[in-house]
């Protein structure tokens, strides 16, 4: 599937609207392929204008339309983790979401995270700590680990935090990041190393 220039730009209103429409039009026929939509998706730091079916995931549209092959496609259900990218700043499984429902977000997948080469911390820390194996799980675990990170940082509770009425410093303990990263599955088995590596960073500064 190739990646195809959309027609002149509309405004983000007009693409809402349009976005909004093709939808319930799709949502009508299972079968019946549903005419194009032209959306902009800012990945990395870029915009892309695409013409795209409606009903195409988010996941797809990186990997197939753009090229962005380090999201991976593990389940393509929701069940794995491999598709994690991050959306206006949160983790979100690409799977389970329509590229047309991203128009203008701020997207950041693996590919953004270096920056000219030079690791970020967090896949550095993942490197030192020898935190994969095949590494077919490693992009979205390491985008799973960027926002685990910031939510730990902003005292964000998780279900295991003691005490959820208190806002105050999430303790950076290792049962911390493993109940954040558990919707990121290892088929290699490399959680130890994983929670490692996260802990190396969470543990540095005072959160
Ligand atoms: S591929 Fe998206 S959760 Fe598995
Ligand atoms: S490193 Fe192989 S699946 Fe995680």
């Amino acid at each position: 599937m190739a990646a195809a220039a959309a027609g002149p730009a509309l405004d983000a209103g007009t693409r809402a609207e349009n976005v909004s429409a093709a939808m319930q039009r799709a949502s009508t026929s299972e079968t019946a392929p549903a005419a194009p939509l032209a959306i902009i998706l800012r990945i990395n730091g870029r915009a892309h204008e695409l013409s795209i079916e409606p009903r195409v995931t988010l996941l797809d549209a990186l990997r197939e339309y753009l090229a962005l092959t380090g999201t991976k496609k593990g389940c393509d259900r929701g069940q794995c983790g491999a598709c994690t990218v991050l959306v206006d700043g949160r983790r979100i499984n690409a799977c389970l979401t329509l590229a047309a429902m991203h128009d203008g977000h701020e997207i950041t997948t693996i590919e953004g995270l270096a920056d000219n080469g030079v690791l970020d911390e967090i896949q550095a820390s993942f490197v030192k700590h020898d935190a994969f194996q095949c590494g077919y799980c490693t992009p979205g675990q390491i985008c799973a680990a960027t926002a685990v990170i910031r939510e730990m940082r902003k005292s964000e509770p998780s279900a295991v935090t003691s005490d959820v009425r208190t806002i105050g410093p999430i303790e950076p303990s290792d049962a911390e990041i493993r109940e954040r990263m558990s919707g990121n599955l290892c088929r290699c088995g490399a959680y130890p190393n994983i929670v490692d590596a996260i802990g190396a960073i969470v543990r540095k500064k005072v959160i």
